[in-house]
């Protein structure tokens, strides 16, 4: 896939986060990695030791989970991956238990920032509905992290009968993926900027209470930018989108200041 190493193959971390033995969802994966003729490594979620979220916060001020599990090994495999895949069974128009639990336990992604720049393509299935929903959630979890979703593939159990939408979708999907890695330019849709731009004013506005998260983030510089930084791919945002930013930022920046100050109001 790479243009860099000639018979470079790909290499594929996906993330399953469903709790069955024959996994639909990761079947779908898997035949979607088979189109990139890429290498894939499967974490099944259910197999190794992943405790929830204890709300502790440490990870908004240390450089990992406190908590001690197999979460560091899964982190570092998608780390180190050329594309993650995040597939989850849609359990009521969201993710499963398992996937909401590493996504929670990842929190940590979203501010130390290692997934910034690593492309991402999220999988579900679903028996009729909310699989959409599904994907979009996955979708918002990574930009938190700084990764950059390139596409999706989901599905109905009702379409295996006629695989043509599949097919197609899988195609379609590897196809930005195949584009993607040639030209090395992703253009962050009016969503993506919107969720960096809250974010980004977050951190601002609220760097007395996480003093560590606005150090690491004026440290990665996305404080200075429109966007966050992406490695070796190169990052267009048009001038329209530009705009859209700083009005984005303008309203939130302004916005946490006058809450805090209402807050501080009605608790004095
Ligand atoms: C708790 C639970 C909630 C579910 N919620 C939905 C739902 O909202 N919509 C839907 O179409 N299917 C729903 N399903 C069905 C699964 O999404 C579907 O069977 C999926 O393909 C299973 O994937 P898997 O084999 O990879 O686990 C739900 C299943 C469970 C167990």
């Amino acid at each position: 896939m790479s243009d860099e190493i000639p018979g470079y193959r790909m290499k594929i971390c996906i993330i399953n986060g469903s709790p069955k033995d024959n996994s639909v969802t990761l079947r779908l994966a898997r035949e979607f990695c088979r189109e990139l003729n890429a290498e894939a490594t499967v974490i099944n979620l259910k197999d190794i030791k992943l405790k929830n979220c204890n709300g502790c916060m440490g990870c908004y001020h240390g450089d990992r989970c406190v908590i001690r599990d197999d979460l560091d090994s899964v982190m570092d495999a998608v780390a180190s991956s050329d594309l993650a895949v995040f597939a989850s069974p849609t359990y009521l128009f969201n993710v499963s238990t398992l996937m909401k639990v590493f996504i929670d336990r990842t929190a940590n992604w979203g501010h130390k920032s290692p997934l910034c720049g690593k492309p991402s393509v999220m999988v579900s299935t679903a028996d009729g509905t909310g699989a959409e929903d599904c994907i979009a959630y996955m979708k918002k979890a990574a930009y938190f992290t700084g990764s950059l979703p390139i596409g999706s593939v989901y599905c109905y159990l009702y379409e295996f009968k006629d695989k043509t939408r599949i097919i197609r979708q899988k195609r379609r999907c590897a196809k930005k993926v195949g584009e993607f890695f040639r030209m090395k330019t992703y253009k962050p849709g009016f969503d993506y900027l919107y969720h960096f731009n809250i974010k980004r004013s977050y951190i601002i506005t609220a760097r007395k209470r996480y003093y560590d998260e606005y150090v690491s983030w004026m440290k990665m510089e996305s404080g200075k930018r429109y966007f966050y930084p992406a490695g070796k791919y190169v990052i267009k945002i048009s001038p329209l989108k530009k705009l859209f930013s700083l009005m984005v930022s303008f309203f939130f920046f302004f916005g946490y200041k006058h809450s805090g100050k209402n807050r501080r109001a009605s608790t004095s």
